[in-house]
């Protein structure tokens, strides 16, 4: 008989972008390895997988979190929400990504989604940040790309475009 014995597996049930998505999956199954390999939704990125870079951020229950440090299996009573559910359409941008556009806030992209979900729920409580608070919103988000300025950039113009669509601008 083999030592180790198959590794028991769990129906995981989270709220994902309003959708309720079940998948079976270990016990100790992070929530961001959930997201991407049990669900498919690959806008998700793991770059350090541990709670440094924030590439793996979504907001769980409109909170940024680190999705790397929290078990699927945690996430089960929560709203998660990923960057596709932030906008996947092109033609029907999000502002944030919309800004990141047009601003020139990404090179490879890795960052993005994780930034993309921090600066919304960022500008849900701040909807007009000044550029040292935008600076302040992506501290905790690493970038080995951009050098940040069009990112700062890019939070104020997503600022913009939300009271402009909001009709509050
Ligand atoms: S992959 Fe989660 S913080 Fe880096
Ligand atoms: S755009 Fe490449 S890591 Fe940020």
């Amino acid at each position: 008989m083999s030592q180790f014995a198959a590794e028991p597996l769990l129906d995981i049930t989270v709220r994902v972008n309003g959708i309720r998505r079940t998948a079976a999956a270990p016990a100790r199954r992070l929530l961001s390895d959930f997201l991407r390999h049990d669900l498919g939704l690959t806008g998700t990125h793991v770059g350090c997988e541990h709670g440094v870079c924030g590439a793996c951020t979504v907001l769980v229950d409109g909170e940024p979190a680190r999705a790397c440090l929290m078990f699927a299996v945690t996430a089960q009573a929560h709203d998660v929400t990923t960057v596709e559910g932030i906008g996947h359409d092109p033609a029907d941008l999000d502002p944030v990504q919309q800004a990141f556009v047009e601003c020139h806030a990404l090179q490879c992209g890795f960052c993005t989604p994780g930034f993309v979900t921090t600066i919304s729920a960022y500008l849900d409580e701040h909807p007009d940040p000044s550029a040292d608070e935008a600076r302040e919103a992506i501290s905790g988000n690493l970038c080995r790309c951009t050098g940040y300025q069009n990112i700062v950039a890019a939070v104020l113009r997503a600022a913009e475009l939300r009271r402009e669509r909001e009709g509050t601008a």
